[in-house]
Formats: structure tokens, sequence, C-alpha cells
């Protein structure tokens, strides 16, 4: 585990107050259950596997993850403790106990090395600073095991003009510094240089603010 971080995090929408219109707002505009369930779809889980899902935010993919495979074990790990505070009432809300969710940094996951078969992560990448992005991406090479897959669902290289313009909103909102590199599709490159092989873009989705792509990559 890596110290001495900065302890800062964008939250869900931005700013705090907005956290509570998140999930109705993916939930409802952006097709939430298809997208996720297709990232859930790619990973095949079997039972006793333990997987992560990095930023989960509320927590929907990692109610989908656990609902998908009778005995995985899935932990959920998001920096805001705020919307851990609704991942964990949804948890209650559909009486599936044995999810853990962790506050924790992406780049300093409280997590030991070869833990993970699966890392997920949704809507979460554009948040980080390039520096950030790498030092995640490395982090979750280290807590995955060998032959371990990590499952990313995230904005990369708008399809069209029209994508490109429907993503300017999520710019303004989360930033022009983290947003822009993917703008120019940057989450194959960072997979390779991280030292992920088999990498391969699973799906490709339009949505109100562009253009979604999903990735699988493997650890060695
Ligand atoms: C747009 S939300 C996505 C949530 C969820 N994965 C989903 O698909 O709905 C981004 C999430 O990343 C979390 N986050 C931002 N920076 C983080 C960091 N450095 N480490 C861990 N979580 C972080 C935020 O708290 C927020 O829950």
């Amino acid at each position: 585990m890596k110290a001495n971080k900065t302890k800062a995090y964008i939250p869900a929408l931005k700013y705090h107050w907005m956290t509570r219109f998140y999930y109705p707002l993916i939930q409802w505009g952006m097709q939430e259950k298809k997208l996720k369930m297709h990232l859930v779809h790619q990973a095949a889980l079997q039972p006793d596997e333990v997987v992560m899902d990095l930023a989960c935010g509320t927590g929907t993919l990692a109610l989908f993850l656990q609902h998908s495979q009778a005995g995985v074990h899935v932990i959920g790990v998001d920096a805001d403790p705020e919307i851990l505070a609704i991942a964990k009432k949804k948890r209650k809300e559909n009486q599936v106990d044995h999810i853990r969710f962790e506050e924790g940094f992406s780049d300093r996951l409280p997590f030991s090395n070869h833990l993970f078969h699966h890392v997920f992560t949704s809507l979460f990448i554009h948040h980080l600073s390039l520096e950030k992005k790498k030092e995640t991406f490395e982090e979750v090479h280290r807590t995955l095991k060998s032959g371990g897959q990590f499952h990313i669902l995230d904005f990369d290289n708008p399809q069209n003009g029209l994508m490109r313009v429907a993503f300017l909103p999520v710019q303004f909102l989360d930033g022009f510094e983290t947003t822009s590199p993917h703008v120019k599709g940057i989450i194959p490159n960072l997979l390779k240089e991280t030292g992920f092989a088999a990498i391969e873009e699973t799906g490709k989705f339009s949505t109100i603010v562009g253009t979604l792509r999903a990735y699988r990559a493997f650890k060695p």
C-alpha cells in the first residue's frame, strides 16, 4: 500500500450536495442497467472468486455482480463516505449483507497483492488526473492475481462529432484536465503501459453524454 498521497477526490457529480441526484440521473438517463450488465457478462464469474468494484459509488454494479453469481465475494471501494452510506443502504434494502464496502483511494488501495480475480470499474477513470490514472492502473495490477481480469466502462474516444459535443457537459462538470485524455481514447494505451495483456474493446455505447466504451484486459 502506498502512503503520503493527497486525500482529494471528485464526488460523483462534482459537488457533495449533488451526490443524492447521482443515482436517479444515471439510472434513468444513461441506461445504467444495460451498460453495467455488459461488464458483468464479459467477466463470466465463478463461485468463490473475489472481485472488486473500484470507485463503486452507490454500489449498483456491486449488487449486479453479487446477483449474477452465487458465492462470489464482492468488495466495493470508494473514497467518498457519503456515497458509501447510500451504497450500504441499498445493500440493506436488497438484503445482500455479504457485500463489503470499504473507504479507500484508488491510488493506494487498502488490499494486499494478488488478491482479486477481477477488478471492475465504471464511470470513474475520467475523474482522475493523468498521474492518478496511471497510479490507479498500477494499483489494480498489483492487487490482481496473475491471470486476473480488469473490466472498465468509461468515456473514451467519441465515435463521431455528435458524441464529441455530447461529452462537453461532462467535461465542464468533471474538469477538462481529467477528461481531455479520454477524447483521444487513452484507456487501451494506459492498460498497455501498465503491463496488461490481451486488451480488448468489448463494446461501445452512445449515451446522452457521449460515447462509453467497455474494455477487458488480463494481468499476465
Ligand atoms: C461518477 S461516480 C461512478 C460511481 C460508480 N462506479 C458508477 O458507475 O455509478 C465516480 C465515483 O468515484 C469516486 N472517486 C473519485 N475519486 C476517487 C478516488 N481517488 N478513489 C476512489 N474513489 C474515488 C467518487 O466518490 C464517486 O463515487
